[in-house]
């Protein structure tokens, strides 16, 4: 047998703790697949007696985690810290800064300090690896990296966040609003106690950031990716869009516009809730489940789905990644090496045409559709349907509490036109809340 292939672990919570049962459970079928036996040698976590149901007394203990980047002997380093700075990203720096391959599950690092880790590794000749930072052990970044390596990829789409995915599809199936629906997500396991970075679109931007970059070749742009989270849709905007044969899902998109006359290409990221017909592939996305349609010229749509967190799935990537490591095959982390990342530009989101579905809820009175009428007519958005939900009590009672809802399906129109339209109806006085517009993706 081959020489050991010694790892120290950085981090030991729900992620971690999953690396050392899967590395214990699976210890032989990993040796036969890498070639050699792979162990934990040594290991950091904040609190040293907490109790985690494991055996720590076989490996060695480090308080501090920069400490795995300088301890001798390791064949590489595993980060299950979390956090976009800070500890995490110190032992990333210290262990890519001297050669030590690092694996990490971090998504928000990788997405805001991915592209200069990545050269610091390359500069030192050593491997950074993180599968597990977009939809943990679905494997989307090795099908990019090597599955799909031959085809030009133009555009990708995801559900990238299993929390939000989780709240519409519970929303869509029992017919409660957001609220309710969290705090039953909540206690059920399925959110965190703050859900802002899932139900806000943050975590989806991270992952697709990541995407893009292996996608498309360029740099990670996370902090321009457009973010719109899920808290201000309603079970009616659900039932509407079902009625119309449509369901609501929190989608992820990334093209790349290539410049006329060579220059930059131009980047557009959007995480946003978005109308699929019954039809598209991400339709049928339920519950927590991630999934990523990648669009390749030579392979066409590939979906791939699965778990999109939890121990065990996030274990299984990094696994993957240690074990491509013990091989001797770690690839450029972002499919081709930093220096040959592209920069691109932002493109210009306003330009894009979709259909929408917009929703006003407005003190029912005459004159109120003419006002709204107006507006799109004024901002050039031609209208297709409209919907008007119940009466409107002395209460405000109807679908929803504050006013009559109303609901429009318009005719493709820039995304420009859209937010103008909106904009010219934000002062008035008869509308009562803000509206929402989602745009409808077509398969
Ligand atoms: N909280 C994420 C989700 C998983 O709900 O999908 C980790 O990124």
């Amino acid at each position: 047998m081959s020489e050991v292939f010694k790892v120290g672990l950085a981090g030991l919570g729900t992620v971690g703790t999953g690396v050392l049962r899967l590395l214990d459970e699976h210890q032989a079928l990993l040796e036969a697949r890498s070639g050699r036996r792979i162990e934990v040698r040594a290991v950091s976590a904040r609190d040293r007696s907490r109790e985690r149901g494991l055996d720590l007394s076989r490996y060695e203990w480090c308080d501090d985690p920069a400490a795995l980047a300088q301890r001798d002997g390791l064949d590489a380093v595993i980060e299950t810290i979390g956090g976009t700075d800070g500890p995490a990203l110190d032992l990333a720096r210290a262990c890519l800064g001297r050669g030590r391959p690092l694996v990490t599950a971090n998504k928000a690092m990788i997405a805001e300090h991915g592209f200069a880790l990545a050269e610091t590794a390359e500069a030192s000749g050593t491997a950074l690896l993180f599968e597990a930072a977009v939809c943990a052990g679905t494997p989307i970044l090795q099908t990019l990296r090597e599955g799909m390596v031959g085809n030009r990829i133009d555009r990708i789409e995801g559900i990238l966040n299993g929390t939000s995915n989780y709240i519409l599809s519970a929303m869509e199936r029992q017919g409660e609003d957001f609220a309710e629906v969290l705090c039953e997500a909540q206690r059920l396991g399925y959110a965190e106690a703050d859900p802002a970075l899932d139900v806000g679109g943050g975590d989806a931007a991270h992952k697709l950031a990541i995407l893009a970059a292996l996608a498309f070749g360029v740099r990670p742009r996370f902090a321009e990716v457009e973010i719109e989270g899920i808290r201000d849709v309603r079970a009616a905007d659900i039932m509407q869009a079902d009625r119309l044969g449509y369901c609501v899902r929190l989608v992820a998109m990334a093209d790349l516009e290539t410049a006329p006359g060579g220059g930059s290409p131009r980047l557009l990221q959007r995480v946003r809730p978005c109308l699929l017909p019954a039809g598209h592939p991400l339709a049928a996305i339920d519950g927590p489940t991630n999934a990523v349609l990648v669009h390749g010229d030579y392979a066409g749509p590939i979906l791939i789905q699965g778990a999109g967190a939890g121990s065990e799935s996030t274990a299984s990537a990094i696994v993957s990644d240690l074990v491509a490591l013990a091989r001797g095959e770690a690839r450029p982390s972002f499919s081709i090496r930093a220096a040959d990342l592209r920069p691109a530009e932002c493109a210009d989101s306003g330009a894009r045409e979709a259909r929408y579905y917009l929703r006003f809820v407005v003190a029912d009175r005459p004159g109120v559709l003419a006002e709204l009428a107006a507006a799109m007519r004024d901002a050039r958005v031609s209208i297709q349907s409209l919907i008007q939900e119940g009466e409107s009590a002395p209460d405000g009672g109807g679908p929803v509490e504050s006013g009559t809802m109303i609901a429009l399906v318009t005719h493709k129109a820039p995304a420009r036109n859209v937010r103008d339209a909106l904009v010219r109806l934000s002062g008035a006085d008869s509308i009562v809340e803000p509206p929402l517009a989602m745009p409808i993706l077509m398969d």
